[in-house]
């Protein structure tokens, strides 16, 4: 019997940046604002929109700004970006996001590979970001790579994600996503990374980012729902994944946490047909099926 899980939760849709980073033939502008506007259509209430990277690092997100203009925005919805440094924020600002998010690395070589500098470094970069996305009213989120492994250092240690987070913590940032970059944890695993953000943060202020690898996502989802936490990131059709962890598939998709949340009695807040169509829409403009089971189930349902 699984006792005082959540009654609701709210999740972030990270597609249209997590997802559309990885993939290889540019996708129009066009095509990831249509995305967005189906996202909020369908009840999400908090978009991952882009990020005000290096386009020679990631060139599928050199049309931020152009993505962020171009979305028409509705009343309630959180529109954030990421931003590594101060180069990302101030590009960001004119967008005017509702909320951007530094990234860094619970393991040194991830760091290094992502973002091409130290954990400790990452944090001195971090610094007048946070303090300018404040001063400017911009809520802060950090997400915290490699919680669970690495795909360069292997297993990482709850301490690892324990530093991590208290830096974060310590400079300001005001919630943190613990993130399963490489999709390889399993529940008891993602509940230590938990506990040890759980440390320094509030349960309302750590969100589950999982990556759905070895098929995992769910299971951990769980796990952490069973821990109070509420907060969830996931990637409509289950697009995605990083350009600097080779192998690692999307996120969860959103499709289907918004299922199981709704046979668990759940609230989302989220229209599972509308959403479906969403993922429908952009698996088509990148010539593939939705990578979710339960859109696949919901679709042969519909065509029977
Ligand atoms: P760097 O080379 O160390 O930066 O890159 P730099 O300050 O030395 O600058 C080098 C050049 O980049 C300069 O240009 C800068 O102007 C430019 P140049 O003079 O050579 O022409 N530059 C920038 N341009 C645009 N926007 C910027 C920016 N910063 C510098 N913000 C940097 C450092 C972080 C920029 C680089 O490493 C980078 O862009 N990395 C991309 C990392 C990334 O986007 N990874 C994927 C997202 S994270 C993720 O997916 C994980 C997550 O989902 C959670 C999980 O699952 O784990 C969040
Ligand atoms: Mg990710």
């Amino acid at each position: 019997m699984l006792l005082n899980l959540p009654r609701r939760v709210k999740l972030v849709d990270v597609g249209p940046r997590d997802g559309l980073q990885n993939e290889k033939k540019p996708v129009p502008a066009a095509i990831k604002i249509e995305l967005v506007h189906r996202l909020q259509a369908a009840g999400l209430k908090e978009i991952e929109v882009t990020s005000f990277v290096s386009p020679k690092w990631v060139p599928q997100m050199a049309d931020n700004a152009e993505v962020m203009s171009g979305i028409t925005r509705s009343e309630g919805v959180r529109y954030s970006v990421l931003t590594p440094n101060m180069k990302g924020f101030e590009s960001a600002l004119l967008s005017k996001p509702d909320e951007v998010v530094v990234f860094g690395a619970a393991s040194e070589a991830f760091s290094q590979k992502n973002i091409n500098c130290s954990i400790a470094e990452s944090i001195e970069r971090f610094t007048p970001v946070v303090k300018a996305a404040r001063d400017a009213g911009i809520a802060v989120r950090g997400a915290m790579s490699c919680t669970v492994g690495c795909p360069y250092e292997g297993d990482v240690a709850p301490e690892r994600v324990a530093y991590l987070a208290g830096l974060m913590k310590s400079i300001g940032i005001q919630r943190v996503d613990v993130a399963d970059t490489i999709g390889v944890g399993t529940p008891r695993k993602v509940q230590a990374a938990m506990e040890a953000t759980l440390k320094h943060y509030a349960l309302n202020d750590v969100s589950g980012h999982f990556h759905d690898t070895y098929g995992q996502a769910l299971a951990n989802t769980l796990a952490s729902l069973e821990m109070g936490v509420w907060n969830f990131q996931s990637s409509i059709a289950g697009l995605g994944g990083c350009p600097y962890a080779k192998g690692a598939t999307g996120n969860v998709a959103t499709e289907d946490v918004v299922y199981m949340m709704q046979g668990m009695g759940i609230d989302t807040g989220i229209d599972l047909d509308a959403l479906i169509d969403a993922g429908l829409f952009i698996s088509q403009a990148l010539g593939r099926q939705p990578n979710s089971l339960v859109s696949r189930a919901v679709l042969n349902k519909r065509a029977g």
